[in-house]
């Protein structure tokens, strides 16, 4: 059988608190654990020929967290994205960022802007943190700058609309994936994920292995994307063929 794989997995990482509470664990374990997750995935993605994959770490929401438990993801996002960049060099992947910049803490923001620079010239796999993100932010941040930019109303479209997103040449998500059994969205990605594939899995992200990812894209292969139209016309015409 072709393999069918997504070019971009965006995954929203949830039941670090729950796996560390089944263990009679601080939170804060579960976040240490979920580390560990978000480093097999990145790896098992770029091994796979996968060229995007975006993990929600921290959603506007989530500032409304006790402030010991944002603090200590904050301590977390600095640490990961100081220790990762050695490995990501060597692995050629690029570090991205989607969400709002001006939330982040001066150490975490100038890390993260010195790991995405070292990295800009990584081909193998571009890999994005979503630290402060909501979709509707993105889209109200978007409609704000084509304002500023003096944008026509008639010149308004998809594409002109793309360009003022936070990665405008992120492409779309053809797979999102959520853990710990709850099937929502919780904000991510609400525009760029219009047409994807939707995976939830009921395993809490901390135990999120090679196994289970290898499940999602199992269950991504054996689906067919219509994008509107009929199993005859997809028969017919490549066009509407995703797969290639
Ligand atoms: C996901 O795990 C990590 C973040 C949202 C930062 P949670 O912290 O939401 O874990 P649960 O949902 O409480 O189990
Ligand atoms: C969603 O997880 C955000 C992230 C994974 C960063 P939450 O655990 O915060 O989501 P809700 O509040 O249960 O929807
Ligand atoms: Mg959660």
């Amino acid at each position: 059988m072709e393999e069918r794989l997504p070019q971009h997995i965006a995954v929203i990482m949830d039941g670090n608190g729950r796996w560390a509470k089944e263990r009679g664990l601080p939170r804060s374990e579960g976040h240490l654990a979920g580390v560990e997750a978000v480093r097999t995935l990145v790896r098992e993605c770029r091994v796979r020929g996968i060229g995007h994959v975006t993990v929600y770490a921290f959603s506007k929401e989530n500032w409304q967290r006790p402030e010991k438990e944002v603090r200590f993801l904050f301590d977390l996002f600095l640490r990961f994205i100081r220790q990762e960049l050695p490995e990501l060099m060597r692995q050629d992947i690029r570090l991205a960022f989607i969400g709002d910049r001006s939330d982040l803490p001066f150490a975490v923001r100038q890390a993260l802007e010195y790991a995405m620079r070292k990295t800009a010239g990584n081909a193998s796999m571009v890999f994005t943190l979503a630290i402060s993100y909501s979709g509707r932010e993105e889209i109200l941040h978007a409609a704000r700058r084509a304002l500023t930019a003096g944008l026509a109303p008639e010149r308004l479209n998809e594409d002109t609309f793309r360009s003022f997103l936070y990665a405008p040449d992120m492409p779309d998500p053809d797979l999102v994936i959520r853990t710990s059994g709850e099937e929502r969205l919780s904000n991510f990605l609400l525009f760029q994920s219009a047409y994807a594939e939707l995976y939830f899995s009921s395993v809490l992200w901390p135990d999120f292995d090679a196994k289970e990812l290898q499940k999602a894209l199992d269950s991504y292969a054996g689906r067919t994307r219509r994008f509107g139209r009929t199993d005859e016309q997809l028969r017919t015409t490549s066009e509407g063929m995703r797969y290639e």
